[in-house]
């Protein structure tokens, strides 16, 4: 592949950084915990993180002013969207004082949250959203307590999912999606009636493709289910026609009832790879940058965060960055599902 002989194929413009494959980075996803509250059987399945698995202890994880450190500098070299993630991140009790830190860096003009909405009360709603949380992405895999509770494997019902919707709903977030993983034999049966029940709400539903993230939850080809199959199963009882992208390098793929239904996305990342456009960046809790969602390993920042000024941490993010040429999706069947990849809890998907 062509590339530039010099490492630091940043561009001319103040700030800006492009990698190796010449994307620039516009978006840092950032973990807050490794927690989660649910055990999904794809996700943390039980058999790992059993009563004794050993979560990162507090002293481990960065505290809101290194991550808003962080966010300054991924800011300076071209960020503009956050997203906080997990685990679950509204584990975190203070998670408000992060992101009105995170609203006053200049910038950043989207912060956003991915969630199971468990723990959304009204309250909790609000005062994320007076905080500055502008948007909330929900993970609600099916739309039946059985199957539901097959997955989260912990008996939660849809109902505290839904109560969670409704509390941010009333809050006045900008927008709400629902993100359903559908994996094969699990939850499949769902499609359809997932998407009759958000079919004329505010609420964007989007399926997403079951990934072969982490190496705990015994990924395999004949789980997933493609983006066609899905919009196929969804066409033949509530008619739906492809719409343009919001923005360069968006992930799922837009769809619209004909009936003026609303819209639903679907996010391709086995049939349909979209690495050429991926200008996203994770922060994990530990503080390292991975640059990939099934990178191997991050680049630590703890030491520079903790023990030098803001030069030597923006002339990291420089050299992370600027290396960068991952583009796992577009290449995992050369490089086969055995290599060590990071978990989605870790890192937050
Ligand atoms: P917005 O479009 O800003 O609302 O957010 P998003 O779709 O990037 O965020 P969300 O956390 O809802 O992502 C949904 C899912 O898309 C994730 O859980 C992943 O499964 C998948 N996804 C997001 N980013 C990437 C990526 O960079 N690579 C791959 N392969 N999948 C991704
Ligand atoms: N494949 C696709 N998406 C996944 N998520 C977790 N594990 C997987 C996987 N194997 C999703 C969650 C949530 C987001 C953070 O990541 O359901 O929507
Ligand atoms: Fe489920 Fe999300 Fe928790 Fe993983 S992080 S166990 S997908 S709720
Ligand atoms: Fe980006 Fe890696 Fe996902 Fe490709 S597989 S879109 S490079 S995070």
């Amino acid at each position: 592949m062509a590339h530039s002989e010099n490492t630091d194929s940043e561009s001319v413009n103040d700030g800006a950084l492009v990698d190796r494959l010449h994307r620039p980075l516009r978006d840092l996803r950032v973990s807050v915990t490794d927690r989660c509250n649910f055990r999904c059987v794809y996700c943390m399945p039980k058999s790992v993180f059993s009563k004794d698995y050993k979560f990162l202890p507090r002293k481990d994880l960065l505290s809101f002013e290194e991550i808003t450190r962080v966010v300054e500098t991924a800011a300076r070299f071209g960020v503009t969207k956050i997203r906080l993630t997990g685990g679950e991140p509204l584990i975190r009790n203070d998670l408000e004082q992060l992101i009105e830190w995170i609203a006053n860096v200049d910038g950043i003009r989207d912060i956003s949250l991915t969630t199971n909405a468990t723990l959304l009360t009204k309250k909790r709603a609000e005062s994320l959203r007076a905080a500055g949380l502008q948007r909330l992405n929900v993970s609600l895999d099916a739309i039946d307590d059985e199957t539901f509770k097959r997955v989260n494997d912990v008996g939660v019902g849809v109902q505290d999912v839904l109560d969670g919707i409704e509390n941010a709903s009333l809050a006045g977030f900008e927008s709400i999606k629902v993100n359903m993983v559908v994996k094969k034999g699990l939850n499949d049966h769902s499609i359809v009636p997932m998407a009759k029940f958000f079919h004329g709400t505010n609420q964007i539903l989007r399926f997403i493709e079951f990934m072969d993230v982490g190496s705990t939850n015994a990924w395999d080809l004949s789980h997933v289910v493609t983006s066609q199959q899905i919009a196929d199963r969804i066409q033949a009882e509530l008619p739906i026609k492809p719409i343009e992208a919001n923005y360069k390098g968006e992930v799922a793929k837009r769809w619209q009832y004909v009936d003026g239904g609303g819209e639903i996305g679907i996010i391709t990342s086995v049939s349909e790879p979209f690495c050429g456009d991926c200008s996203r960046a994770r922060l994990s809790a530990t503080g390292s940058i991975y640059t990939c969602l099934f990178a191997s390993s991050g680049y630590d920042l703890r030491p520079v965060l903790r023990n030098q000024g803001d030069a030597a941490l923006q002339k990291e993010f420089r050299r992370i960055w600027s290396q960068r040429e991952d583009r796992y999706s577009e290449t995992r069947t050369q490089f086969s599902v055995i290599r060590p990849k990071v978990e989605m809890s870790f890192i937050g998907g």
